[in-house]
């Protein structure tokens, strides 16, 4: 089976959806947020602090680069779509499934969140982001899976079945 990358907002449950695709289907997940605090040891706030938002991108792309092609369950993060280099990546290489999670349902999970440095803007600025990043994700999106009112368990269901 091709590798599936799940894209969507911050808060959609990509790396939730994920870790159960892995264990229902048996493959392998990698998280790339997770990646990139192993392999260049430091935590993602820590490396928008020191070193920028453009720094972590190029972390970020360079892991997402190295992910196979086969048999993988990938979770990306909020901003992958950013860049086009890995979309092409992504649609190339694998699946590529959309998390779609109204930006009501977003707030709600993410109310007290403070890990996530593009959270912390204010309701606006949110906004503004979720909204240009939706189009992005529906432009690069092979299936896009609506996630509001649903448990974990059915959306990773959902995906499941479409490959049965
Ligand atoms: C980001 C989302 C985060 C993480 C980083 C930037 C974004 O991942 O990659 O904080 O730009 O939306 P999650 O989508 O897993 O929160």
């Amino acid at each position: 089976m091709k590798t599936l990358y799940l894209i969507g907002f911050m808060g959609s449950g990509k790396s939730t959806i994920g870790e159960m695709l892995s264990n229902i289907l048996g493959l392998p997940h990698i998280d790339t947020d997770h990646l990139v605090e192993e392999v260049y040891g430091q935590t993602i706030s820590s490396i928008f602090q020191s070193d920028g938002e453009g720094t972590f991108r190029k972390y970020e792309s360079e892991v997402l680069k190295k992910t196979p092609s086969l048999n993988h369950i990938i979770s990306t993060g909020g901003g992958i779509v950013e860049k086009e280099e890995n979309t092409l990546f992504m649609k190339e290489n694998g699946i590529v499934i959309y998390l779609n999670t109204s930006f009501e349902e977003i707030a709600k999970r993410l109310e007290d969140d403070q890990l996530r440095p593009l959270w912390s803007q204010n309701v606006k600025e949110k906004k503004i982001l979720f909204n240009r990043r939706e189009k992005l994700y529906e432009e690069n999106a092979d299936k896009i899976i609506h996630t509001d009112n649903k448990s974990a368990r059915e959306i990773a269901g959902e995906i499941k079945v479409l490959f049965e």
